[in-house]
């Protein structure tokens, strides 16, 4: 279909090798089979008008176009939506570079982080950046996820834990484009010695503030971090202020997570790489996503979190970096991608959809983001490969050729 309506600024996409989208229709998250339906055209275009899509086709049938188009040429590309990539701790001064050599000499995470390293190093840092530091370093990291096609991301506070430096890192996160999570509830900083005098803090003195400016409210609920006793009082106190619920649970140990994001009827619970049966069964039978970060288990060093089983039992998945300065330095949603293929036994098909409309439905943007098909938002990637699987099969590979956002081409190599 091409029949556009007068005036608009009209971009066509022509002569693409492939265009490869999740199938249009079905209500994301999608689960099962529907997973893998990912519809491919050959020898196809994509037309957008005014940064929304207006049609997707192959080029025998491209009816003329009224009006003024400005014609991209796809020729030797394939086209996927924009990648969205649902969780980031993109929002960080410093770096871990000495504890990742320390880890690569045999100290653990867990232990790193009990000395009062790993996330608390990373707090000392970003308290020191100042506002501005943040805004630049949020900015120089979008940048990478561009690049890499990450057209939608979302980013979390909790390198702040203080009232300051929360807000100003949500702040940040919203000038460059992304969805703000509040994870204040990511650590106890070193000024309480307690986890629910800091909760206490939390939600009297800076949730009012970060409700304003965030979209979800997420929790670090790990030994050492907080309980699910600690993460259901400050998740309700979240969802009460009007923000959706995530969860980080299950990465090193298995307290009860899961049931808890069931029972809140949270979006997603992120992680799960010690999730066991009775979890995957208890997810998979529930409206949470399951958002998988094999990037950050490789990382680690950790078992692979259990998609397989997760979406042959009929659970939702969604696939993202994790990218922060500790357990996963990496912007690339397509290694995430590789990953998810070679790793966690996973088709590209099902990987795509992974990381663009069950992504996008987490983040709450499931109709409007993650699919080229008419009436979403014209964010396209253009991979310079004969096929789009390349996306996943190219290991490491700089598969992305050029970048479009609302129908703009915002970058390209
Ligand atoms: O998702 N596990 C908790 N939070 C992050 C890591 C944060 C860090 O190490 O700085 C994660 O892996
Ligand atoms: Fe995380």
């Amino acid at each position: 279909m091409t029949e556009t309506t007068a005036g608009g600024r009209r971009l066509l996409i022509r002569d693409l090798a492939q265009v490869a989208t999740p199938r249009a229709g079905n209500d994301p998250p999608l689960r099962g089979d529907r997973l893998a339906d990912v519809e491919v055209l050959e020898d196809a275009y994509v037309l957008c008008v005014d940064g929304r899509i207006e049609g997707v086709g192959r080029m025998r049938e491209l009816q003329p176009i009224a009006g003024d188009v400005i014609e991209l040429d796809g020729g030797g590309c394939c086209a996927i939506p924009g990648l969205v990539d649902c969780h980031t701790h993109a929002c960080f001064a410093g770096d871990r570079v000495e504890e990742f050599a320390l880890r690569a000499g045999g100290a653990t995470y867990e232990e790193l982080h009990a000395a009062g390293g790993g996330i608390l190093s990373t707090v000392r840092a970003t308290r020191a950046a100042g506002e501005d530091g943040l805004h630049e370093a949020v900015r120089v990291h979008r940048g990478r996820m561009l690049r890499a096609g990450t057209t939608t991301f979302e980013g979390k506070s909790g390198y702040g834990l203080d009232g300051e430096t929360e807000l100003a890192s949500l702040r940040a996160i919203r000038a460059a484009g992304g969805v703000p999570t509040f994870l204040g509830a990511h650590a106890v900083p070193p000024e309480f010695d307690d986890a629910d005098a800091y909760l206490d803090f939390l939600i009297t003195d800076v949730l009012p503030e970060a409700a304003q400016l965030a979209e979800a409210a997420d929790v670090f609920v790990e030994r050492g971090a907080f309980t699910p006793e600690q993460a259901r009082r400050y998740l309700l106190a979240a969802k009460e202020a009007g923000l959706r619920l995530r969860l980080h649970g299950d990465q090193f140990t298995e307290l009860g997570a899961v049931d808890l994001a069931i029972e809140l009827g949270a979006d997603s619970i992120d992680h799960l790489e010690a999730t066991s049966g009775q979890g995957v069964k208890a997810l998979a039978e529930s409206g949470v996503t399951a958002v998988l970060l094999p990037v950050s288990a490789l990382f680690l060093g950790r078992p692979m979190p259990p998609a397989r089983l997760l979406v042959d039992a009929g659970g939702a998945i969604a696939l993202a970096t994790d990218f922060n300065p500790g357990s996963a330095f990496c912007e690339s949603l397509p290694l995430a991608c590789s990953l998810a293929c070679t790793q966690l036994r996973l088709s590209p098909a099902e990987a795509l959809s992974a990381c663009t409309v069950n992504a996008a439905a987490v983040l709450g943007r499931g109709d409007r983001k993650g699919r080229l098909a008419p009436g979403y938002d014209a964010d396209v990637v253009l991979l310079g490969a004969p096929d789009w699987r390349y996306l996943a099969y190219h290991l490491g590979g700089e598969v992305v050729a050029a970048v479009l956002k609302d129908g703009e081409r915002v970058w390209r190599r």
